[in-house]
């Protein structure tokens, strides 16, 4: 049986969910979908060298558009191990991006947040009778986990972050939730979560990881198989500190566990081109901007490359130099009217080693883009 998504189209462009099989007759279980594979690509398009972590999610995507989900559980339960800044949660904000056309569109519980015990009653409420009761709303109600629902797609994505460091109550409540796809809230009413796909991520081991970095990376030059041997000591550093701090009953309840990579340097190039043309699409996108364009030369790039890459932070610390270096300025650009619509703003690296913003000419900025 296919349930109603189906054939939903999920992407722009996106076909059904369902192909005719090869007319030979031999059988090919690798193949997508169509919807599943538009949904995978706009996934690679967007993260760059987590492929084990991509292939998790769509897989289980595909099964939940068919309907061979298991009906009396969630979609699926998903654990994210791996270094700081390396997509963990950007992640599920792509996978928003890419079912809901929108990166906010999932229920995100910070763990971090319900470190004491009492605080669990923001997540599901107070009993009755409880001081609080009624005043505050809880977090998952049925009505906040089918928010994102929409007419071809009945599915919730569900964010545990950083679960090292939830509570025991916290604790107890994903245990069951895992389990049977049901939550009981503080007032005894239950919160159906079978429709949910449950992603939790932890860099739990991450000093020990950043050891391995540490020593593995470092400034000499690295081949294939040093960063092969680097990964895998990375995962068992990772996977030996969740075994060592998760129950095996919480580990059973996973249906796959990815411990993502240390971003390399020229994967931090990529990822340097994709911010670079967030921050182009952020300026056409902002209502009652001037819109222009800019680009940055070879030699800006390798800057904020060099100045942003550090291997303990991952991606979020590239993330930061290219909005300190190119954001703070094209604001101030704007703000005093020095950039006009249709601009194009060319950024150099001066011969002192600073960064030099110039205007090129309107016909040329028309045809530049952010890269
Ligand atoms: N693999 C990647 N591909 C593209 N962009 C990435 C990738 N990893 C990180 N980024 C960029 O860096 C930012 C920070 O990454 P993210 O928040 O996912 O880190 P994280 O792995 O969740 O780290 P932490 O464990 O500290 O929470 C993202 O918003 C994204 O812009
Ligand atoms: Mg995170």
């Amino acid at each position: 049986m296919v349930n109603e998504t189906a054939n939903a189209s999920v992407l722009p462009g996106a076909g059904a969910g369902l192909q005719e099989p090869d007319s030979s007759g031999d059988l090919d279980p690798t193949r997508r979908g169509e919807a599943t594979r538009a949904f995978e690509d706009f996934l690679r398009s967007r993260i760059v060298g987590q492929d084990a972590a991509i292939e998790g999610v769509t897989e289980i995507y595909q099964m939940f558009l068919v309907g061979m989900t298991s009906p009396d559980r969630t979609i699926g339960n998903l654990l994210f191990l791996g270094p700081t800044g390396s997509g963990k949660t950007y992640l599920v904000e792509v996978v928003a991006e890419a079912l809901f056309n929108n990166p906010h569109a999932f229920i995100k519980v910070d763990c971090g947040e319900f470190q004491e015990h009492h605080e669990i009653a923001k997540l599901i409420g107070s009993p009755p009778g409880y001081v609080g009761h009624l005043q505050t709303q809880p977090l998952l109600t049925q009505e906040s986990v089918n928010r994102w629902h929409t007419e071809t797609l009945k599915l919730t994505l569900l964010l545990f972050d950083e679960i090292e460091k939830a509570s025991e109550a916290l604790w107890q409540l994903l245990l069951g939730v895992l389990d049977k796809g049901t939550l009981t809230l503080g007032d005894n009413s239950h919160v159906d979560l079978s429709r949910c796909l449950i992603f939790l991520t932890s860099n739990l081991g991450a000093s020990q990881m950043s050891a391995v970095i540490e020593g593995g990376m470092g400034f000499a030059p690295h081949d294939a198989v040093d960063d092969r041997d680097l990964d895998a000591k990375i995962e068992r550093a990772a996977m030996e500190a969740a075994r060592k701090k998760f129950s095996p009953e919480f580990l059973n309840r996973i249906d796959k566990i990815v411990v993502f990579r240390t971003l390399r340097p020229e994967q931090l190039e990529q990822v340097l081109d994709l911010e670079l043309a967030k921050v182009q699409k952020r300026i056409m996108d902002a209502i009652g901007q001037k819109h222009f364009t800019f680009r940055c030369s070879p030699e800006v790039k390798k800057f904020l490359l060099n100045e942003g890459t550090d291997p303990k932070y991952g991606a979020r610390h590239l993330k930061r130099v290219v909005e300190h270096r190119i954001v703070y300025a094209l604001a101030n650009l704007v703000a005093t009217r020095q950039i006009a619509v249709g601009d194009c703003v060319s950024i150099t690296l001066k011969s002192d080693g600073t960064i030099a913003f110039s205007k090129v000419g309107a016909a040329a900025g028309m045809e530049s883009s952010a890269g």
